[in-house]
């Protein structure tokens, strides 16, 4: 891995694009992974066809548990457990969370806590991209350089106030390690508050799932990372931070980042060098 030098952060020792070493299960406990994904999809196929038709957060829920094991732990700022109303504390429309992004598992994760309807947005330079759960999954499976293949330019800043918004300013995934730098503008952001006359509130949500699962490259396919998920077992860590943060991206940066400046990578590590480091990975690897 050595060769991968030049991708690796002088200042914290962080390579943000590294995929896991870890691969995945053999073939044996493929197929047992196999079969026991076709029988759960049999089992809950009366859930599948009811959340396919209505979309509810609750369906997913169980559909997920049976299949990944799924646990997620929500934590809000400032706040005790037992104080936790989703109601209250969860995204909710009228805010923009800002949140770094590591796999679909991620995005899933939004979507069940959204207790509105929700919008993903990816920058990309000067343009916002949108996209709903299935298209953010297709993007970040395929590897998540080009938001312009998967969503739909978006402008229309004053319809967000309708909507939980998420915006994941690196417009990429990294693997989890650090918080790289934002592929957006400050205008961009300037601009979304004006066009709101600073009704919407900026917010922040750190996450964190198991580091096997992270997908910095995409996954060739995604019936692999299924498997993949079944036999890790998905554990979430969420942390949503309900204070309102001051609009400039770097500070932003700093909060999703736990607070901790000292473990971001510098901004050479961007969009553009995450895709030369994938045109030369996939060559290394062939
Ligand atoms: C977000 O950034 C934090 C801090 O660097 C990191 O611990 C976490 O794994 C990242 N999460 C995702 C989803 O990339
Ligand atoms: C996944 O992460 C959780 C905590 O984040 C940990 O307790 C668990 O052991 C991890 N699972 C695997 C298989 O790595």
């Amino acid at each position: 891995m050595e060769k991968f030098t030049d991708w690796r952060d002088k200042g914290t020792g962080i390579a943000p694009f590294l995929p896991p070493t870890i691969k995945g299960p053999g073939i044996g406990l493929q197929i047992v992974y196999t079969l026991y994904i076709a029988l759960s999809c049999i089992l809950l196929s009366p859930v599948i066809l009811l959340y396919s038709i209505s979309g509810n957060s609750s369906l997913l829920l169980v559909i997920l548990k049976v299949l990944v094991g799924w646990k997620a732990d929500i934590v809000i700022q400032d706040v005790k457990r037992k104080d936790i109303q989703p109601a209250k504390h969860y995204p909710m429309k009228g805010s923009i969370y800002f949140c770094n992004l590591s796999s679909p598992l991620d995005a899933i994760l939004l979507s069940l806590i959204a207790q509105n309807d929700l919008i993903f947005l990816i920058p990309d330079g000067s343009v916002l991209y949108k996209m709903n759960l299935q298209q953010l999954i297709n993007f970040i499976m395929d590897g998540s350089l080009s938001p312009k293949k998967f969503g739909q330019e978006f402008s229309q800043y004053a319809q967000l106030k309708n909507y939980v918004t998420y915006l994941f300013p690196e417009g990429t995934c990294s693997n989890g390690k650090t918080v790289l730098p934002f592929n957006m503008k400050q205008d961009t952001l300037d601009e979304l508050i004006e066009v709101s006359s600073s009704s919407l509130k900026i917010k922040t949500i750190y996450l964190k799932g198991n580091n096997t699962l992270v997908t910095p490259l995409g996954s060739s396919s995604k019936f692999a990372y299924l498997i993949k998920a079944c036999w890790k077992s998905v554990t979430m860590k969420c942390k949503i931070n309900n204070d309102d943060v001051k609009p400039s991206l770097d500070s932003i940066r700093i909060t999703i980042n736990d607070g901790d400046k000292y473990k971001l990578v510098s901004k050479n590590l961007n969009i553009e060098s995450k895709k030369k480091f994938t045109q030369e990975f996939k060559s290394y690897r062939n």
